[in-house]
C-alpha cells in the first residue's frame, strides 16, 4: 500500500478483497464500503420503492438498524420473528405489506438464514424489493448455496467484532450488474464523472489498510470457524446438565455455520432472571450481555411516528438469552468457569436473591 503509494478511492486492495469476497460467496459483484451501516443506508435508499415509506424489519436484531432506514428517510416498520430460527416471519410480514411498504430488510440470525425462499416468493408477487442484512451470516449456507446470493443484495460487515474482520468496513453482494454499478457511484459521492454527479451520493468508500486487514484474515477464515465450533463445542459440554438452562444449537442439517456466538437461554426454571444472571457475569468481568434486549420496538430512541405492534414472539425471546463471551480472547476452560458460576448462581438462589432484595431495599 505504501510503495504504491495508494491509500483509498477505489485502490488494488479494495478490489482486490472484492474478487475474493465474489469468490466466497459465488456472486458476480461485491462493492465494499466503509461499514455495513453506511451500505445499507445507500442500498434502502436506492432500493426504496417509494421514498419515505416503510421498511420491514425484525425487531429482535441489532438496536442500531431501525436510526439506518431512518438515514436512508425510511420509516421502520417491525415485525414479528419466528420462535425456533428467531427470523423474520414471513407471515407477519406478509401481513404487513401496505401501499406504504418501501422495501422488506430481513436479517439472518447467527444460528439460522431467514426464510430465503419465502421472502423470495413475496418480493415477487408484492414488488416490493428485498434485501437482507447479512452481517451474522457470513460463511453460512441457505440450502447449500453460500448466504450473499439472495434477493436484490446482502449487506456485510468488516467490523472488529465481526467474522472477518478489517477493523472496519463492509460490503455489499449482488447478482444484479447494474445495482453493484450505482453502489459503486453512491459510494463515491454519486460522481460520474469528474465533478459531475448523477444523485446525491455520499462517502462510503473503504480504504487501503482496512482492505489489506480483512484480505490478511480472509487467508486465516477457515481456522477461525474452527476455533469458534470448538469454543461453541466446549460451551455445550460445559453446559450440559444444568437444570433451567439451554442454548442455541446449529443444527446438524449440512448447511455451513460461522459458531460466531453463544446463546445461553435462561429457563422459567432456573431461579434466577436473565438479568440477574447477566449482572452477576458482569461482576465477575465476564463479556455476557442480554441479547437484543430490549426489543427495538421498545427502544427509548424509537420514534413517535413508529407504530408499537404486537410482537409475542420477540416480546418473549427478548427476555431470555444471554449472549455469552466469544471470540479470541476467550481462553481454553473459561467456558467451564463461567458454567461453574451459573452452578454456583443455581445452588445458592436464595441466599443471591436475598442480596439483590437487600440491595433494592437498603
Ligand atoms: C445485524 C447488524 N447489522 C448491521 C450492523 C452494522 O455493521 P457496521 O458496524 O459494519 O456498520 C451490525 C453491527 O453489529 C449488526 O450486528
Amino acid at each position: 500500500m505504501f510503495d504504491r503509494r495508494r491509500l483509498s478511492n477505489n485502490g488494488p486492495l479494495v478490489r482486490e478483497l472484492e474478487n475474493r469476497l465474489c469468490d466466497l460467496h459465488e456472486v458476480p459483484h461485491v462493492v465494499a464500503v466503509a461499514n455495513a451501516s453506511l451500505g445499507l443506508i445507500i442500498l434502502m435508499q436506492v432500493l426504496a420503492r417509494q421514498p419515505g415509506g416503510e421498511a420491514i424489519m425484525p425487531a429482535f436484531t441489532y438496536a442500531g438498524l431501525p436510526h439506518l432506514a431512518q438515514w436512508a428517510g425510511l420509516r421502520p416498520r417491525f415485525c414479528d420473528i419466528d420462535a425456533f430460527t428467531h427470523a423474520l416471519d414471513p407471515k407477519s410480514v406478509a401481513g404487513a405489506i401496505s401501499n406504504e411498504t418501501s422495501l422488506i430488510l430481513a436479517v439472518h440470525q447467527v444460528n439460522s438464514p431467514c426464510f430465503v425462499a419465502e421472502f423470495e416468493q413475496l418480493s415477487a408477487t408484492s414488488g416490493v424489493p428485498l434485501i437482507f442484512d447479512s452481517v451474522h451470516g457470513a460463511h453460512c449456507t441457505y440450502r447449500g448455496r453460500p448466504i450473499g446470493g439472495f434477493g436484490l443484495a446482502e449487506v456485510f460487515s468488516l467490523h472488529a467484532t465481526k467474522l472477518l474482520n478489517g477493523f472496519e468496513g463492509g460490503y455489499v453482494t449482488t447478482r444484479d450488474g447494474g445495482l453493484a454499478e450505482v453502489l459503486r457511484r453512491q459510494r463515491n459521492f454519486g460522481i460520474i464523472d469528474d465533478g459531475v454527479t448523477a444523485g446525491i451520493g455520499m462517502n462510503a468508500k473503504l480504504n487501503e489498510i482496512h482492505a489489506a486487514a480483512a484480505l490478511a484474515c480472509l487467508d486465516g477464515l477457515d481456522g477461525l470457524v474452527e476455533r469458534n465450533c470448538a469454543r461453541y463445542r466446549a460451551y455445550s459440554d460445559a453446559f450440559t446438565g444444568i437444570e433451567g438452562l439451554d442454548w442455541v444449537r446449529y443444527e446438524n442439517n449440512g448447511e455451513q455455520w460461522n459458531y460466531e456466538f453463544f446463546l445461553l437461554e435462561v429457563d422459567d426454571d432456573f431461579p434466577l432472571s436473565r438479568d440477574q444472571a447477566v449482572e452477576i457475569l458482569r461482576g465477575e468481568n465476564a463479556l455476557a450481555r442480554p441479547y437484543y434486549s430490549p426489543p427495538l420496538h421498545r427502544s427509548q430512541h424509537c420514534p413517535d411516528f413508529v407504530s408499537t405492534p404486537e410482537l409475542p414472539v420477540t416480546e418473549r425471546l427478548a427476555q431470555r438469552f444471554i449472549q455469552m463471551p466469544v471470540g479470541e480472547s476467550l481462553l481454553p476452560g473459561d467456558e467451564r468457569v463461567l458454567a461453574e458460576l451459573f452452578r454456583f448462581m443455581r445452588g445458592h438462589a436464595p441466599d443471591i436473591h436475598a442480596a439483590f432484595s437487600q440491595r433494592r431495599n437498603p
